[in-house]
Protein backbone atom coordinates (compact mmCIF):
# COMPACT_ATOMS: atom_id res chain seq x y z
CA UNK A 1 0.00 0.00 0.00
CA UNK A 2 1.48 3.82 -0.39
CA UNK A 3 2.26 5.29 2.23
CA UNK A 4 0.91 9.39 2.65
CA UNK A 5 0.70 11.64 5.14
CA UNK A 6 -2.60 10.76 6.53
CA UNK A 7 -1.11 6.67 7.00
CA UNK A 8 1.87 8.56 8.59
CA UNK A 9 0.16 10.17 11.01
CA UNK A 10 -1.96 7.47 11.90
CA UNK A 11 0.99 5.54 12.71
CA UNK A 12 2.14 8.40 15.20
CA UNK A 13 -1.18 8.52 16.88
CA UNK A 14 -1.14 4.57 17.01
CA UNK A 15 2.21 4.45 18.33
CA UNK A 16 3.51 2.80 15.99
CA UNK A 17 7.25 3.66 14.74
CA UNK A 18 7.52 4.72 11.22
CA UNK A 19 10.19 3.17 9.12
CA UNK A 20 12.73 5.21 7.17
CA UNK A 21 15.71 4.66 5.68
CA UNK A 22 17.22 6.32 2.64
CA UNK A 23 17.80 5.62 -0.78
CA UNK A 24 20.05 6.73 -3.56
CA UNK A 25 18.93 4.28 -6.98
CA UNK A 26 16.67 1.79 -8.11
CA UNK A 27 17.66 -1.50 -6.89
CA UNK A 28 17.73 -0.43 -3.26
CA UNK A 29 14.49 1.22 -3.46
CA UNK A 30 13.20 -2.02 -4.93
CA UNK A 31 14.31 -4.12 -2.35
CA UNK A 32 13.01 -1.65 0.21
CA UNK A 33 9.53 -1.73 -0.60
CA UNK A 34 9.93 -5.32 -0.48
CA UNK A 35 10.82 -4.54 3.45
CA UNK A 36 7.78 -2.68 3.56
CA UNK A 37 9.83 0.54 4.44
CA UNK A 38 7.54 3.57 5.38
CA UNK A 39 9.43 5.99 4.37
CA UNK A 40 12.93 6.92 1.72
CA UNK A 41 14.87 9.38 2.13
CA UNK A 42 16.67 10.67 -0.95
CA UNK A 43 18.83 12.61 1.55
CA UNK A 44 22.29 14.32 0.03
CA UNK A 45 23.89 12.32 2.35
CA UNK A 46 24.74 10.72 -1.26
CA UNK A 47 27.20 12.96 -1.33
CA UNK A 48 29.97 11.22 1.28
CA UNK A 49 28.31 7.74 0.93
CA UNK A 50 27.68 7.51 -2.93
CA UNK A 51 30.14 10.22 -4.56
CA UNK A 52 32.68 10.23 -1.64
CA UNK A 53 32.81 13.67 -0.36
CA UNK A 54 34.19 14.42 2.72
CA UNK A 55 30.65 16.26 3.66
CA UNK A 56 27.47 16.95 1.54
CA UNK A 57 28.17 20.17 0.58
CA UNK A 58 28.99 19.61 -3.11
CA UNK A 59 26.07 18.18 -4.15
CA UNK A 60 23.38 19.67 -6.43
CA UNK A 61 20.20 19.64 -7.26
CA UNK A 62 20.61 18.24 -10.91
CA UNK A 63 21.98 15.40 -8.68
CA UNK A 64 19.43 15.16 -6.39
CA UNK A 65 16.61 14.89 -8.95
CA UNK A 66 18.77 12.15 -10.80
CA UNK A 67 18.88 10.26 -8.08
CA UNK A 68 15.39 10.42 -6.85
CA UNK A 69 14.15 9.61 -10.38
CA UNK A 70 15.99 6.56 -10.19
CA UNK A 71 14.45 5.43 -6.72
CA UNK A 72 11.24 6.72 -8.21
CA UNK A 73 11.48 4.30 -10.75
CA UNK A 74 10.77 0.94 -8.40
CA UNK A 75 9.15 2.52 -5.16
CA UNK A 76 5.72 2.17 -5.35
CA UNK A 77 5.08 1.98 -1.94
CA UNK A 78 6.95 4.21 0.45
CA UNK A 79 6.62 7.85 0.84
CA UNK A 80 9.61 9.36 -0.81
CA UNK A 81 11.11 12.46 0.83
CA UNK A 82 13.85 14.69 -1.64
CA UNK A 83 16.37 16.75 0.09
CA UNK A 84 17.11 20.26 -0.98
CA UNK A 85 20.79 20.31 -1.16
CA UNK A 86 23.22 22.84 0.20
CA UNK A 87 22.08 26.33 -0.90
CA UNK A 88 19.28 25.22 -2.95
CA UNK A 89 17.04 26.75 -0.27
CA UNK A 90 19.31 30.09 0.40
CA UNK A 91 16.69 32.43 -1.05
CA UNK A 92 12.91 32.25 -0.80
CA UNK A 93 11.93 32.22 -4.63
CA UNK A 94 14.65 30.01 -5.36
CA UNK A 95 13.28 27.56 -2.73
CA UNK A 96 10.32 27.70 -4.35
CA UNK A 97 11.76 26.60 -8.02
CA UNK A 98 13.54 23.92 -6.62
CA UNK A 99 10.82 22.48 -4.33
CA UNK A 100 8.84 22.77 -8.08
CA UNK A 101 11.37 20.81 -10.06
CA UNK A 102 11.98 17.98 -7.16
CA UNK A 103 7.92 17.18 -7.35
CA UNK A 104 7.74 17.92 -11.14
CA UNK A 105 10.96 16.65 -12.37
CA UNK A 106 11.91 13.48 -9.54
CA UNK A 107 8.09 12.99 -8.47
CA UNK A 108 9.13 14.01 -5.28
CA UNK A 109 6.27 13.15 -2.12
CA UNK A 110 7.92 15.80 0.18
CA UNK A 111 10.64 18.06 0.17
CA UNK A 112 13.52 18.33 3.26
CA UNK A 113 14.97 21.65 4.42
CA UNK A 114 17.11 21.86 7.20
CA UNK A 115 17.27 24.20 10.03
CA UNK A 116 14.96 26.24 12.34
CA UNK A 117 14.07 30.14 12.40
CA UNK A 118 16.01 30.46 9.00
CA UNK A 119 13.72 28.12 7.10
CA UNK A 120 10.31 29.66 8.34
CA UNK A 121 9.44 31.98 5.63
CA UNK A 122 10.07 28.80 3.14
CA UNK A 123 8.10 26.16 5.59
CA UNK A 124 4.90 28.44 5.23
CA UNK A 125 5.21 29.45 1.75
CA UNK A 126 5.59 25.82 0.81
CA UNK A 127 2.58 24.29 2.84
CA UNK A 128 0.90 27.52 1.38
CA UNK A 129 1.36 26.16 -2.10
CA UNK A 130 0.48 22.12 -0.91
CA UNK A 131 4.25 21.10 -0.98
CA UNK A 132 4.40 18.42 1.86
CA UNK A 133 7.96 19.58 3.90
CA UNK A 134 9.89 18.01 6.41
CA UNK A 135 12.62 20.04 8.62
CA UNK A 136 15.79 18.72 10.30
CA UNK A 137 16.80 20.13 13.55
CA UNK A 138 19.70 18.99 15.39
CA UNK A 139 22.98 17.85 13.94
CA UNK A 140 22.64 19.50 10.36
CA UNK A 141 25.35 18.35 8.10
CA UNK A 142 25.08 21.12 5.52
CA UNK A 143 26.23 23.68 8.33
CA UNK A 144 29.25 21.15 9.21
CA UNK A 145 31.84 23.91 8.21
CA UNK A 146 30.72 25.97 10.81
CA UNK A 147 29.58 23.66 13.49
CA UNK A 148 30.97 20.81 13.05
CA UNK A 149 29.87 16.89 13.61
CA UNK A 150 28.55 17.49 17.03
CA UNK A 151 25.64 16.11 19.45
CA UNK A 152 22.86 19.23 19.63
CA UNK A 153 20.41 19.94 22.70
CA UNK A 154 22.62 19.13 25.27
CA UNK A 155 22.37 22.16 27.59
CA UNK A 156 19.00 23.44 29.02
CA UNK A 157 19.40 26.87 26.58
CA UNK A 158 20.18 25.01 23.76
CA UNK A 159 17.33 22.40 24.60
CA UNK A 160 14.62 25.02 24.49
CA UNK A 161 15.68 26.55 21.33
CA UNK A 162 15.65 23.48 19.78
CA UNK A 163 11.91 22.56 21.09
CA UNK A 164 10.97 26.14 19.98
CA UNK A 165 12.65 25.90 16.62
CA UNK A 166 10.29 22.39 16.30
CA UNK A 167 7.50 23.75 17.36
CA UNK A 168 7.26 27.10 15.29
CA UNK A 169 8.12 24.35 12.30
CA UNK A 170 4.39 22.67 12.78
CA UNK A 171 2.98 26.05 13.19
CA UNK A 172 4.51 27.23 9.82
CA UNK A 173 3.51 23.95 7.98
CA UNK A 174 5.84 21.23 8.56
CA UNK A 175 3.83 17.86 7.70
CA UNK A 176 7.16 15.67 9.11
CA UNK A 177 10.43 16.52 11.28
CA UNK A 178 13.76 14.73 11.19
CA UNK A 179 15.81 15.03 14.44
CA UNK A 180 19.61 14.47 14.42
CA UNK A 181 22.51 13.57 17.21
CA UNK A 182 20.34 14.92 19.76
CA UNK A 183 20.13 13.19 23.53
CA UNK A 184 17.19 10.60 23.49
CA UNK A 185 14.95 12.57 26.70
CA UNK A 186 15.46 15.99 24.60
CA UNK A 187 13.87 14.21 21.31
CA UNK A 188 10.99 12.32 22.95
CA UNK A 189 10.14 15.66 24.66
CA UNK A 190 9.87 17.06 20.99
CA UNK A 191 7.84 14.54 19.70
CA UNK A 192 5.15 14.65 22.22
CA UNK A 193 5.01 18.05 22.10
CA UNK A 194 4.56 17.71 18.39
CA UNK A 195 1.43 17.18 16.35
CA UNK A 196 3.55 15.65 13.43
CA UNK A 197 5.62 12.63 13.35
CA UNK A 198 8.79 13.21 14.20
CA UNK A 199 11.93 10.65 12.86
CA UNK A 200 15.05 10.44 14.71
CA UNK A 201 18.61 9.35 13.52
CA UNK A 202 21.00 9.37 16.80
CA UNK A 203 17.70 10.10 18.58
CA UNK A 204 16.89 7.58 20.87
CA UNK A 205 14.24 4.75 20.68
CA UNK A 206 11.07 7.19 21.77
CA UNK A 207 10.71 9.25 18.61
CA UNK A 208 7.43 8.20 16.18
CA UNK A 209 10.14 6.35 13.98
CA UNK A 210 13.53 6.11 12.89
CA UNK A 211 15.52 6.57 9.93
CA UNK A 212 19.77 5.27 9.02
CA UNK A 213 21.73 6.01 6.10
CA UNK A 214 21.22 2.44 3.86
CA UNK A 215 24.57 1.98 3.22
CA UNK A 216 25.19 2.55 7.43
CA UNK A 217 22.83 -0.37 7.95
CA UNK A 218 24.18 -2.57 5.47
CA UNK A 219 27.94 -1.94 6.46
CA UNK A 220 29.11 -0.33 3.14
CA UNK A 221 30.58 2.60 4.27
CA UNK A 222 34.21 2.51 5.17
CA UNK A 223 35.44 2.72 8.50
CA UNK A 224 33.68 3.57 11.90
CA UNK A 225 30.36 3.40 11.71
CA UNK A 226 28.44 5.94 14.05
CA UNK A 227 27.79 5.38 17.02
CA UNK A 228 23.52 5.30 16.59
CA UNK A 229 23.99 3.20 13.70
CA UNK A 230 23.95 -0.54 13.26
CA UNK A 231 25.17 -2.96 10.49
CA UNK A 232 22.10 -5.28 10.03
CA UNK A 233 23.83 -7.16 7.02
CA UNK A 234 26.36 -8.83 8.95
CA UNK A 235 23.31 -11.66 10.78
CA UNK A 236 21.38 -11.62 7.87
CA UNK A 237 22.87 -13.18 4.81
CA UNK A 238 21.68 -10.81 2.52
CA UNK A 239 20.26 -6.98 1.38
CA UNK A 240 16.86 -8.03 1.47
CA UNK A 241 16.69 -10.00 4.51
CA UNK A 242 19.10 -7.06 6.63
CA UNK A 243 16.04 -4.39 5.49
CA UNK A 244 13.44 -6.74 6.80
CA UNK A 245 15.49 -6.75 9.87
CA UNK A 246 15.68 -3.57 10.27
CA UNK A 247 12.08 -2.99 9.75
CA UNK A 248 11.19 -5.50 11.89
CA UNK A 249 13.51 -4.08 14.71
CA UNK A 250 12.06 -0.60 14.12
CA UNK A 251 8.66 -1.50 14.66
CA UNK A 252 9.38 -3.61 17.50
CA UNK A 253 11.57 -1.04 18.94
CA UNK A 254 14.61 -3.52 19.49
CA UNK A 255 16.37 -0.95 17.10
CA UNK A 256 17.37 1.92 18.61
CA UNK A 257 18.81 -0.21 21.55
CA UNK A 258 20.66 2.19 24.97
CA UNK A 259 24.19 1.64 23.10
CA UNK A 260 23.23 3.96 20.33
CA UNK A 261 21.90 6.29 22.08
CA UNK A 262 23.29 10.00 23.10
CA UNK A 263 23.95 10.57 26.12
CA UNK A 264 21.80 13.97 28.31
O1 LIG B 1 20.92 13.14 3.94
C1 LIG B 1 20.56 12.30 4.77
O2 LIG B 1 20.78 11.10 4.63
C2 LIG B 1 19.86 12.75 5.95
C3 LIG B 1 19.72 11.78 7.09
C4 LIG B 1 21.00 11.72 7.84
C5 LIG B 1 18.58 12.07 7.97
O3 LIG B 1 19.44 13.87 6.04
Amino acid sequence: MKRNLAYLQKCKSAQQPIVCMTAYDAAFAHWANQADVDVLLVGDSLGMVVQGHANTLPVTLEQMIYHAQAVQRTNNQAWCIVDLPFMADSQLSQTLENSARLIKEASADMVKLEGGQRVIPAVRALSDLGVPVCGHLGLLPQSVLKKGYRVQGRDEEAAEQLLADAQALEQAGADMLVLECVPSRLAERISQRLTIPVIGIGAGSNTDGQVLVVYDLLGLTPGKLPRFSKNFLTDAGSISQAMMDFTQAVRSRAFPAAEHEMAD
